[in-house]
């Protein structure tokens, strides 16, 4: 279960976090995910991301909790997903974009399919700090050793709740350290409210190929 009242927050409208277009540094560095792949999208949300990924050639699987954000997907993309039969979460799929809804902890490769890299955009920022390496754990149990990653963070001032959580890089290392990791690129943050509300902040965007846990 989430530790978060997410539900509510789609329920809500409170979606300050939704882009409404692909993300700026998805757009830029696109290609450190390689070509025709099949993309793992942790806590999907409705991001444009998705449809992006797959409008360059990539399959692509989100994991979403709140299943009114994976409905609001297709229909804001016109179009109707089909429901896989027989599936342990509700699986929503059209075209090249698969949505499992159900707990990231909780989903299997069974669950999601084999996939061959990741793009985690306002996720691991949307983690209590107490659970991210169970969120890393959760990704390395999906994704083979030898992927790449494109993980984009927000890091700001302390001092402010979240979520989103500010992930600094000491932090981005630690729980990836151990794999290849590359700052590709760090601005200031994108996203105008996010950014009012923490007091600036900056988006980074890195590089991951995923290794073998020892
Ligand atoms: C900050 S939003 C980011 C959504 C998306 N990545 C984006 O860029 O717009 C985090 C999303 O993760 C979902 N979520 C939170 N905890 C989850 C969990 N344990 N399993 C699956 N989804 C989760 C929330 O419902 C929410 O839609």
């Amino acid at each position: 279960m989430p530790e978060h009242d997410w539900a509510g927050r789609w329920r809500e409208g409170k979606i300050g976090f939704h882009e409404g277009k692909p993300n700026p540094f998805l757009e830029r560095h696109v290609g450190v995910l390689g070509s025709k792949r099949r993309v793992l999208v942790p806590l999907c949300g409705k991001a444009e991301d998705l449809a992006f990924l797959a409008a360059q050639g990539h399959r692509v699987v989100g994991v979403e909790y709140v299943e009114q954000a994976a409905i609001a997907f297709f229909e804001e993309h016109g179009v109707k997903p089909s429901r896989a039969a027989g599936a342990r979460f509700p699986t929503y799929s059209a075209g090249d974009v698969t949505i499992v809804v159900g707990d990231f902890y909780a989903v299997t490769r069974a669950d999601v399919g084999e996939v061959d890299a990741f793009y985690d955009r306002a996720a691991l920022i949307a983690v209590e700090p107490e659970s991210r390496d169970r969120y890393v754990a959760a990704v390395r149990a999906l994704v083979p050793p030898g992927s790449p990653g494109l993980l984009v963070t927000f890091d700001y001032p302390p001092g402010v709740e979240g979520p989103p959580h500010s992930v600094p890089q000491p932090e981005v290392r630690r729980l990836y350290g151990k794999d290849t990791l590359e700052v590709l690129s760090e601005a200031p943050g994108f996203n105008p409210r996010v950014a009012a509300a923490v007091g600036g902040g900056t988006d980074r965007a890195y590089r991951i190929v995923l290794k073998a846990s020892t």
